[in-house]
C-alpha cells in the first residue's frame, strides 16, 4: 500500500463502495492481488494524466502544495493564503493558468466520461445541462454515445470560450449551446437531466448547498440532477477519492470530498432526494438525485 508520511493517509484505491438501494457488484479485487495491482496502476494512470497535464510544472500550483500544512491545520486554502485571491478568481484573471487547469480537468475526464456516458440511462433523456462542464469533454463523450441527446456546457465566461472550440473540433456544435455565467447566481432552465461532474467537492457546504439550491429553481419537479464525485466510502479504507480530498481542500477553504451520508444531506438540504448511486470502474460515483416538489 502506498501512504502518504505527511498524514498517513493510503493513496492506492478501493473503488467500489456500498449503496442503497442498489446493492454494490461484487468485487472480484477482494480476492484478486492482481486484479487489485492492475486497478491500482488503471487509477494511478487516471491521477497521473490529472497531474501530469502540466499543472505539477507550474510554479502557481506548486507554491500552493508547498503550503499544505497550513490547509491541514486551518481547513483554509493554501492556495488563497499563497496567492491572495480564491483559486477560481486566479483561474479567470490568468489565462494560461486557467487554459492549463481546464486542460488537466479534461485530461481526467477523458479517461472517465465513457464510464458516465454508458453507466447511466442518458438515452431517456433529451436535453442534458453539464454545470460547471468545463471545456466540454464530458458532454462530448456523452453526446457521442447517445445520438438522440442535446447539450448544454454551463461554466465561467472565459472557460466556455474553450468549450466552443471544442465542440467546433468534434463536429458537435450544432448539438450543443454553450453559456458563460456563475452558478452561484443562476442555472439555465430547459434541461431533462443536470450533470455537475467534480463540482461540488470544490465547495464548502454552504456554497454547495447554493449552486444546488440554483438547480433546484432551474428545474421542475421530478428531473433528475447527477453529481460524479469520489463519495468517501466507510471506514478507513484506502481511496483515491482521500487524496484528492486535500487537493481541493488546497484550491478553496472548506472544499471536501463526501461520504454517501453527507451527499444525501446536502442533496436533501436543497430539495433533492437521492433515488439510486452507480459506482464506476474509476473511483467516481454517479449520484442521482430527484428533484421534489
Ligand atoms: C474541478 S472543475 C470540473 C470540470 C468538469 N466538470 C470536469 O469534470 O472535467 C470545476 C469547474 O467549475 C467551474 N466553475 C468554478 N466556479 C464557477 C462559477 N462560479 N460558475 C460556473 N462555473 C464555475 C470551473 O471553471 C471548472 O470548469
Amino acid at each position: 500500500m502506498v501512504q502518504n508520511q505527511a498524514s498517513e493517509i493510503p493513496l492506492c484505491s478501493q473503488p467500489y463502495m456500498t449503496a442503497e438501494p442498489q446493492p454494490p457488484p461484487q468485487d472480484h479485487a477482494q480476492n484478486d492481488p492482481a486484479l487489485k495491482r492492475r486497478r491500482y496502476l488503471r487509477l494511478s494512470i487516471a491521477m497521473a494524466c490529472l497531474i501530469g497535464a502540466g499543472m505539477t510544472g507550474e510554479d502557481w500550483w506548486w507554491r500552493a502544495w508547498g503550503q499544505i500544512k497550513f490547509s491541514v491545520q486551518t481547513g483554509k486554502s493554501s492556495f488563497e493564503h499563497v496567492h491572495g485571491m480564491r483559486f477560481f478568481d486566479y483561474m479567470e484573471r490568468n489565462k494560461e493558468a486557467g487554459a492549463v487547469f481546464d486542460q488537466a480537468m479534461s485530461a481526467y475526464t477523458s479517461q472517465t466520461a465513457a464510464q458516465v456516458a454508458t453507466a447511466y440511462p442518458f438515452h431517456e433523456a433529451a436535453v442534458v445541462i453539464d454545470v460547471g462542464g468545463g471545456r466540454g469533454t464530458l458532454i462530448s463523450i456523452i453526446l457521442a454515445h447517445h445520438a438522440q441527446l442535446h447539450g448544454i456546457i454551463y461554466d465561467l465566461p472565459a472557460t466556455v470560450e474553450a468549450a466552443k472550440h471544442w465542440l467546433e473540433s468534434r463536429g458537435l456544435s450544432s448539438r450543443c449551446e454553450v453559456f458563460g455565467g456563475d452558478f452561484f447566481e443562476a442555472i439555465p432552465k430547459g434541461g431533462d437531466v443536470y450533470i455537475l461532474q467534480h463540482v461540488i467537492h470544490d465547495w464548502d457546504d454552504e456554497q454547495a448547498t447554493r449552486i444546488l439550491r440554483n438547480c433546484h429553481h432551474a428545474m421542475p419537479p421530478g428531473r433528475r440532477l447527477l453529481l460524479v464525485e469520489m463519495v468517501i466510502p466507510p471506514g478507513n479504507k484506502p481511496f483515491l477519492g482521500k487524496f484528492l480530498d486535500l487537493g481541493v481542500l488546497m484550491m478553496e477553504s472548506g472544499a471536501r470530498e463526501r461520504t454517501e451520508l453527507e451527499y444525501r444531506d446536502l442533496l436533501s438540504r436543497a430539495g433533492f432526494h437521492v433515488s439510486r448511486i452507480i459506482p464506476l470502474p474509476s473511483p467516481d460515483s454517479v449520484i442521482e438525485a430527484v428533484r421534489e416538489p
